[in-house]
């Protein structure tokens, strides 16, 4: 046996979560500890139970779950809604609870002072009662809340994760951060200690919430990088969209359809291919519109029908688009209905009215 051999490659543990095993390329690596980092709602604990409730429902792999800030009763009322029986699994004995939760009137537990070695130990017992391949954590902040020193913070992580390791789970460890891209955790240490984090983002973005999940490490083993959209759907649980999963399916055409310039035409060998979407990103004053006019204007001369889709901008600001100048109503319409509006060619029997004005 060659020296190399003696080292065998990572595997992976596809963990059934939709879209998660596409972008983790084949799911988290085995015996190994995953920490996921998350503001508050961002899905930590959906993660941690999903992880748990896919293998059992996909793949018969036991699981435990160790909880440090919900109770298991209000674990299993919370995650009703995903339809997860967690109380049945419980009484078949494919899931088990390690609950490390405060109970009413306990005196705060000061990290410096927690008994790892019996946290430990009952894991360990726990694993072997339903011979458990997975393991969740939720969350670890509850534990390490207290502790100032980093330091600390770092060698019991480190001393859970190595015995995690030696009982041979795949372990997904919850932990807090305050900001969506500040630091990782909330004692900036934790993400090097541990072999591979994910980061749940939950963004505010034009009043609107986005849900992401970024996979920032993984020690050893491949994965996609960058952030993806995911959701959390009542019935099913987190759902990862894969983008660059999602492939095309239809033809491509090969005619070629001017860009409205020359010179672009023939740096492209001939104009663009027709029957494409062409992404022409831009900071502002670019001349971006500019040149959409362009390309509508030599549509237009040439084959007769153009049609702009401003996504942000009012049909208003179209008018001054209009080839030559031209009034929208020279054998053109504007159009405009909820939020996008569209320079079309009128033709007999077309509805071409503004659906908010009348005009
Ligand atoms: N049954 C459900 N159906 C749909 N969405 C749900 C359901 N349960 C929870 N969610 C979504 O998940 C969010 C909370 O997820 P979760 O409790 O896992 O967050 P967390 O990151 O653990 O938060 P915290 O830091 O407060 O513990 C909710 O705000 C809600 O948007
Ligand atoms: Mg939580």
């Amino acid at each position: 046996m060659s020296q190399i051999e003696q080292y065998p490659q990572i595997e992976k543990l596809e963990t059934g979560i939709p879209g998660f095993d596409h972008i983790s390329n084949g799911g988290l690596p085995k015996y190994r500890t995953t920490l996921v980092s998350g503001t508050a709602g961002s899905a930590k604990t959906v993660l941690a139970a999903q992880f748990l409730a896919e293998g059992i429902m996909k793949k018969q792999e036991n699981g435990v779950f160790v909880t440090f800030e919900e109770s298991p009763t209000d674990i299993c009322r919370n995650m009703r809604g995903f339809n997860w029986d967690i109380p049945k699994w419980e009484a078949e004995g494919s899931w088990a609870f390690v609950d490390a939760s405060r109970q009413p009137g306990e005196e705060t537990i000061y990290a410096g002072d927690y008994d790892l070695g019996a946290l430990l130990a009952r894991i360990e017992s726990a694993v072997q009662q339903v011979n458990a391949t997975r393991v969740s954590m939720d969350s670890l902040g509850a534990i390490f809340s207290q502790l100032s020193d980093g330091a600390r913070v770092r060698s019991e992580l480190f001393r859970i994760a190595s015995a995690l390791r030696r009982i041979g789970v795949t372990t997904v460890m919850t932990a807090e951060r305050t900001e969506e891209y500040g630091e990782i955790a909330r004692f900036g240490v934790e993400e090097f200690v541990a072999d591979n984090v994910v980061i749940l983002r939950n963004i505010m973005e034009e009043e609107k919430r986005r849900r992401t999940v970024e996979i920032l490490k993984f020690r050893g083993v491949s994965h996609q990088k960058g952030e993806f959209p995911f959701t959390v759907i009542p019935e099913q649980g987190i759902v990862v969209i894969p983008l660059s999963a999602i492939g095309l399916v239809q033809k491509s055409s090969d005619v070629r359809v001017t860009s409205g310039n020359a010179e672009l035409d023939r740096m492209c060998g001939g104009g663009f291919f027709g029957i494409r979407l062409f992404w022409c990103p831009g900071r502002r004053g670019l001349a971006k519109r500019s040149w959409q006019r362009r390309l509508c204007r030599r549509g237009r001369m040439r084959t007769s029908a153009a049609c702009c889709l401003p996504l942000r901008k009012a049909a208003t600001s179209f008018r001054a688009m209009q080839p030559g100048g031209e009034p929208t109503s020279s054998g053109w319409s504007r159009r405009a209905s909820y939020g996008w509006s569209a320079i079309i060619r009128r033709r007999r029997g077309w509805k071409t009215s503004c659906s908010r004005c009348g005009r």
